[in-house]
């Protein structure tokens, strides 16, 4: 199938990508035109696992393209993805600029072929008629001789950065919104060796389970599922401070409830907090658009509300350790908002950089993949050291912000010395509090 993927972001790069690798031919449209250029040359402009293998075997094979011309991947796709930003606004609601800008441009190009348009990005509920419509409109008013000869699928993303890919081809499950048999036809189809597990380890698994819904209720099941998992990680780091209070650990705490099959035992890891793109985003336009409706959400503000207070979790027993923070040195082991990813967006850890520069402790970093230059304005002034030893030396306490797995090994009786302090906090419950105290640090987890 012809298929056309605009936005070449996180999600769309690694649909487009993932796509071509099943078969399809995909011609990818982003108007950043370096991002283009980059991907052209078969390099990924994202740290994603598996990504550079399938970009570099698609391009040789000449089934994945990478152009900046709208117009013509609009003309190629019987498929055409939107995938472009859905950022928060400061009062919750969603930027829909950059999705209004696409939608004028797909009615202006657009021509009589029936063509299926996928709305990929997670949009406030309500969209996917709105976007039809903002494409019918521009396309009456451009001058476009054409009829309008398309319809609207809402097919929502639940792509984990780190494991995207992973979890392009093996989804749990695949939503489809859309009021059309024929558009909703298209779909299946396009990801029926998906469907089928041809990428399956176990091939004697059940088919993947297809949700054929309306477009309404497509994008609310997106809100709603990044909403319950933001709330369950909220509730299990309520449940760790309690355990503080009262001297139990949450990590057997979240074993023993996670064991029964109406919990679940994932998303359970008590920590300092969710971050990324967007959990945060979601979580706020879901309240926001309730609001609109004339319903207070109350559980999710609440969600929302523990998760900032435990950001600064960390702090606190920063000063119940070292009292006061000014003229301290305090070093984060991670800056990213979870670890195999570059991304950085709504990190923890920018959070308490602010905190802890507002109490003037002089802030150090270290981050297998974050350098200095990766630091964005308001953040300069923390120093990104290149490795955890640097890091350490100077340093009067430590924070593991970001699990990376290579912090299970680093060397730290050779940290503990170069250290003014060896204190370290474990935001993540990351690291065996044993062989920190061998090492010869003051160890302290979260809820345990
Ligand atoms: C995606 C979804 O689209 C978002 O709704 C979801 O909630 C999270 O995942 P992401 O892939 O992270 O967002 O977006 P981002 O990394 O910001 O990429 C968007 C891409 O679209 C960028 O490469 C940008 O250059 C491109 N773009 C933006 C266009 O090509 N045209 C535009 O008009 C605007
Ligand atoms: C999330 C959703 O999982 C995905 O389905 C959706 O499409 C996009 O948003 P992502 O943001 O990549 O994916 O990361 P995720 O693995 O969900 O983690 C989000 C945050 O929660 C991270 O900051 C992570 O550290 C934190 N987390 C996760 C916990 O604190 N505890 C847990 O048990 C799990």
């Amino acid at each position: 199938m012809n298929v056309c993927v605009i936005g070449t972001g996180y999600v769309g790069l690694v649909t487009g990508a993932c796509l071509a690798r099943l078969g399809h031919r995909v011609l990818c449209i982003d108007n950043n035109e370096a991002k283009v250029a980059l991907l052209q040359q078969g390099q990924s402009p994202i740290h994603e696992p598996g990504l550079p293998e399938i970009l570099q075997e698609a391009i040789a094979a000449g089934t994945l393209l990478f152009s900046t011309d709208l117009a013509a991947g609009v003309h190629h796709g019987e498929v055409i993805f939107v995938a472009v930003g859905t950022p928060s606004l400061p009062d919750g609601q969603t930027d829909m600029r950059y999705l209004h800008a696409v939608a004028t441009g797909i009615g202006h190009h657009i021509d009589d072929r029936y063509r299926v348009i996928v709305n990929k990005s997670t949009v406030p509920i309500g969209s996917g008629d709105w976007l039809r419509t903002v494409a019918i409109d521009a396309l009456k008013t451009s001058g476009n001789p054409h009829v309008p000869n398309f319809e609207v699928v809402s097919n929502p993303e639940f792509l984990r950065e780190g494991s995207a890919v992973y979890d392009t081809f093996h989804p749990d499950r695949i939503v489809l919104g859309g009021n059309s048999e024929r558009a909703l036809a298209i779909m299946q189809d396009l990801y029926r060796d998906i469907v089928h597990r041809k990428y399956a380890e176990d091939p004697t698994l059940p088919p993947v389970p297809v949700v054929v819904t309306d477009l309404n209720s497509a994008e609310t099941i997106k809100y709603a599922a990044n909403a319950f998992l933001a709330t369950k990680i909220s509730f299990i780091n309520e449940i760790a401070n309690i355990c503080e209070r009262v001297g139990a650990d949450v990590r057997e705490v979240a074993h023993g409830i996670g064991l029964d099959s109406r919990i679940g035992s994932k998303f359970l890891r008590a920590g300092i907090g969710w971050g990324g793109s967007c959990f945060g985003k979601d979580v706020s336009a879901l309240i926001r658009t309730a609001t609109d409706y004339g319903y207070r959400a109350e559980l999710l503000e609440s969600c929302v509300r523990v998760n900032h207070n435990q950001r600064l979790v960390a702090i606190e027993k920063l000063q119940q350790v070292l009292k006061i923070l000014k003229g301290k040195t305090i070093g984060l082991l991670g800056l990213t908002f979870k670890p195999d990813t570059d991304d950085m967006r709504d990190a923890p850890a920018l959070t308490l950089i602010e905190r802890l520069v507002e109490l003037g402790a002089k802030v150090k970093a270290y981050d297998p993949i974050v350098s200095q230059s990766g630091m964005r304005d308001g953040f300069t002034n923390v120093v990104v050291e290149t490795d955890a030893e640097r890091l350490a030396d100077g340093c009067d306490a430590l924070v593991l912000v970001t699990e990376w797995a290579q912090f299970q090994t680093l060397d730290y009786p050779q940290m503990a010395t170069l250290m003014n302090q060896p204190i370290l906090i474990d935001g993540r419950n990351f690291l065996q509090r044993q062989i920190l105290e061998n090492a010869g640090f003051k160890y302290m987890g979260v809820g345990c």
